[in-house]
């Protein structure tokens, strides 16, 4: 897909590791706190390359990436997870970010998802604000999440009708939630 700007948005598949895992790994280390080993990258773009999506410009440079999972959690809904997100400085402002995770929903939703999670710092108000735009709720605050000792917010979309009222009691009574979603080797 190409939008009015000339920026292509692509959904990344395993065939493509060769060409853009190197700029993918680039363009998060650049801008989040956490530092993922190769594995973390991998871990998610096996299983769920299709929930990737990449926004690149006329000569093929990657200026914005969503990398994203989906698996039932502990048994019961089917929990998307957006993992990792970022926009190259120069290029923010534009949409790109929303419409990056706007593909990752798509593509969760199609696939029955119930519910999509996710956490951010709690000081990263472009984050926080794009979220709630999408229709996000903020769902719990995290004490010390990050390595770098920094809070986070949790935020959740219900995407079925009948979710956000199903799970608020399981929420109450979900000892680990507050465990991040990645392998332990992170
Ligand atoms: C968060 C991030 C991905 C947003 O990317 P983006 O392409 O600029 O986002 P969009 O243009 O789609 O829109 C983001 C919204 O946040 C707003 N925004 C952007 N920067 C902002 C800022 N510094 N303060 C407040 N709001 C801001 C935009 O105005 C827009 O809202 P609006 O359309 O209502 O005006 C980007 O800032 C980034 O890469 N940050 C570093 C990595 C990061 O924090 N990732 C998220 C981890 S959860």
């Amino acid at each position: 897909m190409t939008d009015r700007e000339g920026l292509q948005y692509v959904q990344y598949h395993s065939s493509k590791e060769s060409t853009y895992l190197a700029a993918i790994r680039q363009l998060i280390s650049n801008d989040l706190s956490e530092p993922y080993s190769i594995y973390v990258y991998r871990y998610f773009l096996y299983q769920w390359g299709d929930l990737c999506f990449l926004a690149l410009d006329e000569h093929d440079n990657m200026l914005g990436v969503v990398i994203s999972k989906l698996e039932p959690h502990r048994g019961g809904p089917m929990r998307g997870y957006i993992a990792m997100l970022a926009v190259k400085k120069e290029h923010r402002g534009k949409g790109i970010a929303t419409k990056l995770v706007r593909m990752a929903i798509d593509v969760m939703i199609e696939r029955d998802a119930d519910e999509i999670a996710l956490e951010t710092e709690v000081t990263n108000t472009a984050a926080m604000k794009l979220y709630e735009r999408l229709g996000f709720l903020r769902s719990k605050r995290l004490h010390r999440y990050y390595l770098n000792g920094n809070s986070a917010f949790r935020f959740v979309l219900f995407v079925k009708e009948n979710a956000f009222t199903s799970r608020l009691g399981y929420d109450e009574n979900d000892g680990d939630e507050d465990q991040p979603e990645l392998p332990p080797s992170a």
